[in-house]
C-alpha cells in the first residue's frame, strides 16, 4: 500500500507555502522545490491507480487540488515514447521526476516565433521550474522507448482548467489548450 502520508504531508507544506507567500513567485518556489525533491526520493507515496499510462496518450492525474484553485498537485504518467505537444502554463509550475526520465526541451517565442533552446535528459530526484517570469514553453517526452516514465508536478492554479497554448513549432500555428485530468476521483490523504 503506497505512503500516503508522505504525499499529504507535501500537499500540506505547499499548500502553506502558497498561503504565506502568496504571488511572490520566488519565495514560493524556494519553499516547495526542497519539499519536491524530498518527496520525489521515495518513490512510495503514489497509489497504483495514479501510476497508470494509456496506450495512446500520456496521463494527467490531478492529486490534490485546493478549492480556491492556487495550487494543484499532479502526477504525469507516459507511456513509452510518449510526448507532450510544446506548450506553456501561463503559471509558475515545478516538475519532478520520480519514475523512468524524461526529455524536457525549452523554447522561447521572440517576434511571433519559436526558438527551440535546450534539451536535457532529466532523471529521478530531478526538480525544475516554469513560469511566464523564467521560461514557460516547453515540451516534455518520455526518455524511453520501452518504459514508462512518471513525474509529479506542482503549479500556482488549477492547471487542468487554465486556458493556455499548445505551439506547432512546423508551421508556427498556435491552438488554445485546456488540459483537464483523466481522473474524476483524488487520492484520500488521509487513508491510514
Ligand atoms: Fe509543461
Amino acid at each position: 500500500m503506497a505512503n500516503i502520508e508522505r504525499l499529504r504531508v507535501f500537499a500540506a507544506h505547499a499548500a502553506q507555502s502558497v498561503a504565506l507567500h502568496g504571488r511572490n513567485e520566488a519565495a514560493v518556489l524556494a519553499a516547495i522545490t526542497p519539499a519536491l525533491a524530498t518527496l520525489i526520493a521515495h518513490d512510495d507515496f503514489l497509489p497504483e491507480a495514479y501510476t497508470k499510462p494509456d496506450p495512446k496518450y500520456y496521463q494527467q492525474y490531478l492529486l490534490y487540488g485546493d478549492p480556491a484553485q492556487n495550487l494543484s498537485i499532479v502526477s504525469f504518467v507516459w507511456g513509452p515514447g510518449q510526448k507532450t505537444p510544446v506548450h506553456n502554463h501561463r503559471v509558475w509550475g515545478l516538475v519532478g521526476i520520480l519514475r523512468g526520465g524524461e526529455l524536457s526541451a525549452d523554447f522561447t517565442e521572440r517576434e511571433g516565433r519559436l526558438v527551440p533552446g535546450a534539451t536535457e535528459l532529466l532523471s529521478p530526484g530531478r526538480v525544475v521550474a516554469v513560469s511566464p517570469r523564467l521560461g514557460d514553453i516547453h515540451q516534455i517526452a518520455n526518455a524511453y522507448d520501452d518504459a514508462v516514465s512518471i513525474s509529479i508536478h506542482v503549479y500556482g492554479g488549477n492547471i487542468g482548467r487554465i486556458r493556455r497554448e499548445v505551439f506547432l513549432p512546423e508551421t508556427g500555428e498556435v491552438k488554445p489548450f485546456v488540459s483537464g485530468y483523466v481522473n474524476t476521483d483524488v487520492p484520500n490523504l488521509w487513508a491510514a
